[in-house]
């Protein structure tokens, strides 16, 4: 049917149905105008098609398998191009934990696309809260306003839905191709954040979520967007907030319901340990809008707990005491030494593929390679040591006492240097990369 307008309105305007001789020629001069304003019309109306989604397409529901736990196992390889799905089902014959949410009761998976709509509204009309809790001061700050929302929503379909998917699933046209698999947002877990462990607050400053929309996550398929401009950049923020955080409850409530004997209580006592909560408040209707608020509420406390890093404590002149500790505490036996290498592998080199949260394998960095994902700055590597990579299970470091801050520099400056064997102190470049090794020595 659009195909058949298109068409009349192709030869419409081409002419093509106009006779040659003085009849066509005679209407051109009111056709034009006309046909030019046509095409400015059909040519909004197509663009504003494009740009966003359609008012009637709904979030999907999740239908893929949720990961309880990931195997402790390490895989020889990752799965292959393609394989994440058929590898994720059969993670329950090598130890791991896979819950299908195809198997709640169909009144309990109604119930919860009808509350999620509510609450998160569609792709077209995004929004966090029903507009009756009581979110719009928080929200607000967090930029979490339907407007960004919607502007957000435009240009995640234009830049990032192929890979991320429409509900943030991960699993777009491009995504199941790409290795390592793009974010599954709907746990609302990421790794690249820059918050203070201590307080216990495992959620992102938006902050860390536009860094990684500006500069991409190098030596993955996670491409850079800095050209685009300041607003979008911050509308995508929001955006990926909001899939977050709808994904969170999803996965949160089905994850708990499915386990046997659970029930909406589970939830209550689990998630929101501080509510009160009376017989009849004992059910999703109650829980989701408390819950979503809760959620809230660690994003936005999260965004006044920067880590900020001790003041840079050396001289240039002490910078190779500084890599010679940073190496002891890599790598060493040392009783204070931080076991850094015994995930790290030959400081990666030979690192084993292992399973993250999302069921996914990807391994410890080679850091002779010098390509990080959250950032090569030394801020950038001071947040991964401190804080660690929770969902692919490194730890933070535990440096304490009383040169804490001179340590946590210590190991920077190694990492910094480590990938560049001219900048090693020659005992560290030797146990490196071995004193007649696979790197030619400095002149
Ligand atoms: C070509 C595929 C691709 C495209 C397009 C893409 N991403 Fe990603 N994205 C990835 C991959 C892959 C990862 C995960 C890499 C990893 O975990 O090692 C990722 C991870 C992320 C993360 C998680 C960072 C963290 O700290 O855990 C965010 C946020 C993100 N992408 C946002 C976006 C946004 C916003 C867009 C569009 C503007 C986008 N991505 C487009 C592939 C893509
Ligand atoms: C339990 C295993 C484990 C231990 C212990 C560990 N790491 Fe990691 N580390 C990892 C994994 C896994 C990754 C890759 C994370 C990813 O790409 O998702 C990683 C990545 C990194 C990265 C790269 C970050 C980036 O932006 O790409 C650095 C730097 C790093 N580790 C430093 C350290 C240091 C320093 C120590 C010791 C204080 C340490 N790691 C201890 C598992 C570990």
């Amino acid at each position: 049917m659009f195909g058949t307008l298109i068409h009349s309105f192709h030869n419409w305007f081409f002419g093509r149905q106009i006779p040659a001789g003085s009849k066509g020629r005679k209407n051109q001069w009111f056709r034009e105008p006309v046909r030019f304003g046509a095409v400015l019309v059909l040519g909004l109306c197509s663009c504003a098609d494009k740009e966003g989604y359609p008012d009637d397409l709904p979030y999907p529901q999740r239908v893929d398998l949720i990961v309880e736990e990931a195997p402790k196992l390490s895989p020889n390889n990752p799965s292959p191009p393609g394989g994440l799905e058929k590898s994720i089902a059969n993670l329950g014959l090598v130890g791991g934990k896979i819950l299908d949410p195809v198997k709640l009761p169909e009144a309990t998976q109604t119930e919860i696309t009808k509350l999620l709509a509510e609450q998160f509204g569609t792709p077209a009309q995004p929004r966090v809260g029903d507009g009756k809790t009581n979110l719009p001061e928080l929200g607000k700050k967090l930029k979490l306003d339907s407007q960004t929302l919607a502007q957000g929503s435009v240009a995640y379909r234009r830049n990032c839905l192929h890979c991320h998917g429409l509900s943030g699933d991960g699993k777009g046209s491009s995504g199941l191709w790409v290795h390592p698999p793009p974010r599954d947002f709907r746990q609302g877990r990421f790794k690249f954040i820059s918050t203070n462990p201590a307080k216990n607050l495992n959620r992102p400053r938006r902050e860390d979520i536009l860094r990684t929309i500006r500069m991409g996550l190098h030596g993955t398929s996670m491409p850079a967007f800095g050209i685009l401009p300041t607003e979008e950049l911050e509308a995508l923020a929001s955006y990926v907030i909001h899939l977050g955080i709808r994904g969170e409850v999803e996965f949160t409530i089905e994850k708990t319901l499915l386990k046997p004997q659970s029930q909406v209580l589970n939830l209550f006592e689990n998630y929101l340990p501080d509510e009160e909560v009376s017989k009849d408040q004992e059910t999703l209707a109650f829980f989701v809008p408390k819950f979503l608020q809760e959620i809230v509420r660690q994003y936005h406390t999260a965004e006044s707990q920067v880590l900020v890093p001790p003041e840079y404590p050396f001289k240039d002149s002490e910078l190779s005491d500084s890599i010679r500790r940073g190496f002891r505490l890599f790598s060493s036996q040392a009783p204070d030494a931080l076991g850094c290498v015994s995930c790290h592998i030959d400081y990666g080199r030979q690192s084993p593929w292992q399973y993250d949260e999302w069921g996914s394998l990807n391994r410890p960095s080679n850091l002779t390679a010098g390509i990080y994902k959250g950032g090569r700055r030394p801020l950038d590597l001071f947040w991964r040591i401190k804080r660690g990579i929770p969902p692919s299970k490194m730890p933070a470091a535990t440096l304490t006492g009383e040169d804490e801050g001179k340590k946590t520099w210590d190991l920077v400056n190694f990492i910094e240097a480590l990938p560049f064997p001219a900048t090693l102190p020659e005992e560290v470049r030797n146990a490196v990369y071995g004193s007649t090794g696979r790197i030619a020595k400095p002149n």
